[in-house]
């Protein structure tokens, strides 16, 4: 015999009939308290075996039912990554009073546009504040239809390889997601996997649009420098991609000792594209951009004598003076004590240095050195390491040295007894 439960036995089914069919009052408002109460323990118990349903779901739940679900959820990751090889590339940089640099723009397109063929891995490299990143914006942006383009900055502090593996999770729309990611995968993000799914997404997107999608690398100096080996092994990468036909890598870099770096893994180096390098604007374009940013003309001009074409530099002197935030004689005075620190971290001051007293005599004779004669003077490792101090740059296509920028030549050049004649501080 079926028991009843003991909260029924005192409602016969008799009297629960009659209280259906004939409206009293009394029956009413008892059923109306029976039916909630019976909610409730109801909820309560349903409550109970979905939680115990749930944490025991491990024991009884088929695995081809989790893998299933599983796999929905990768399907779902992938695809939202390729949606975004179908979007027009992302950067947070507004410009603004744009000079249009119309033969690099047009040489940088060539390079980031998707192709058929396979073009090598390009660089292009410069100086910081030259203008690549902007460069970069403004190609992709005359590109009829951006597509195909990821472009993904090197964050500024990479303590570990996941830093930058979330730099690119962040481009490719990739979301945490608790059902195929572990806890600890969301606490430090694989490079591997995100880089396993952004060669998945540019299979798919070259198998579709027949082009081989691009990927840009901007700040590859930083991973040079600070994860060396994931560097090493992303320049491996982009070989095999290039080979492959999968997608090209472009990397953008700021030190002119990156590919150098970069020759040195030979076999890699033999897919290396084209090397585009990036230097400061004419003297013609400099005054226009200052005259776009309204500064009176004797000034611009004063500008440029202290600045030259360095883009960041005329952009820091044109805001400063526009703003009336500093005369331009406080320009020069905070620009010389940055000059005189990175002059003073390279132990160039002070008589510290008698090969860079050297090299800064000749410069400011020559204008430039041969990287042999640079290297002959400073050593190897030495010369490579003064090359890291902002002081020096390196200019890969004509393999010369200079110094930085204007501004430090003409630190340079204004305090030269004081530093590099005399070896007394004064
Ligand atoms: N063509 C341009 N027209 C107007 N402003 C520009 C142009 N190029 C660069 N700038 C301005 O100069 C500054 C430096 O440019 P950008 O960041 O592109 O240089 P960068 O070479 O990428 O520097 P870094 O090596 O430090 O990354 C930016 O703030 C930008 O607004
Ligand atoms: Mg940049």
């Amino acid at each position: 015999m079926i028991r009843r439960p003991a909260f029924y036995n005192h409602l016969t089914s008799d009297r629960l009939a009659s209280s259906l069919f004939h409206p009293n009052p009394h029956i009413l408002l008892e059923l109306k308290e029976e039916t909630w109460f019976t909610t409730l323990i109801t909820s309560l118990g349903g409550g109970l075996i979905a939680t115990f349903l749930f944490t025991t779901k491990d024991l009884w739940l088929p695995t081809e039912f989790e893998s299933y679900e599983r796999n929905n959820h990768q399907i779902a990751r992938e695809s939202a990554i390729y949606d975004t090889f179908e979007k027009p590339p992302k950067f947070t940089q507004p410009i603004r009073n744009i000079i249009l640099r119309n033969t690099l723009t047009n040489i940088i397109r060539g390079y980031i546009t998707p192709s058929a063929n396979s073009r090598g891995y390009p660089l292009i490299i410069g100086e910081h504040g030259t203008g690549k990143t902007c460069l970069i914006k403004l190609a992709a942006e005359s590109i009829e239809n951006p597509k195909g383009i990821i472009y993904v900055d090197t964050p500024n502090t990479l303590p570990s390889p996941s830093k930058f593996a979330e730099a690119m999770q962040e481009v490719l729309g990739w979301k945490p997601d608790p059902v195929i990611d572990t806890p600890e995968s969301l606490e430090n993000p694989s490079f591997d996997n995100i880089w396993g799914a952004f060669v998945r997404a540019a299979v798919k997107y070259q198998v579709k649009n027949k082009t081989i999608p691009v990927l840009i690398i901007d700040n590859a100096n930083r991973l040079a420098e600070k994860q060396p080996e994931l560097f090493d092994e992303i320049q491996d990468e982009a070989k095999r991609l290039t080979d492959e036909k999968i997608a090209t890598i472009v990397f953008v870099s700021s030190e002119g000792h990156v590919p150098r770096r970069m020759m040195k893994r030979s076999s890699s180096w033999s897919r290396a594209g084209a090397i585009i390098e990036v230097g400061d604007i004419t003297k013609e374009e400099a005054l226009e951009y200052l005259r776009l940013r309204e500064v009176k003309d004797m000034q611009a001009l004063q500008i440029y004598d202290l600045v030259g074409g360095r883009m960041i530099h005329l952009e820091y002197a044109a805001d400063e003076i526009i703003n009336q935030v500093k005369s331009l004689e406080a320009v020069r005075k905070s620009s010389f004590t940055w000059v005189k620190k990175q002059l003073e971290s390279a132990g160039l001051l002070y008589g510290g240095h008698e090969t860079g007293g050297t090299i800064i005599r000749k410069l400011l004779d020559e204008g430039s050195i041969s990287y042999d004669d640079y290297i002959r003077l400073t050593g190897h490792q030495n010369g490579d390491a003064l090359l890291e101090r902002n002081v020096f740059a390196f200019h890969y296509i004509s393999d010369r040295i200079t110094f930085q920028s204007t501004i430090v030549q003409q630190f340079c050049k204004e305090n030269l007894a004081m530093y590099w004649l005399k070896k007394t501080r004064i």
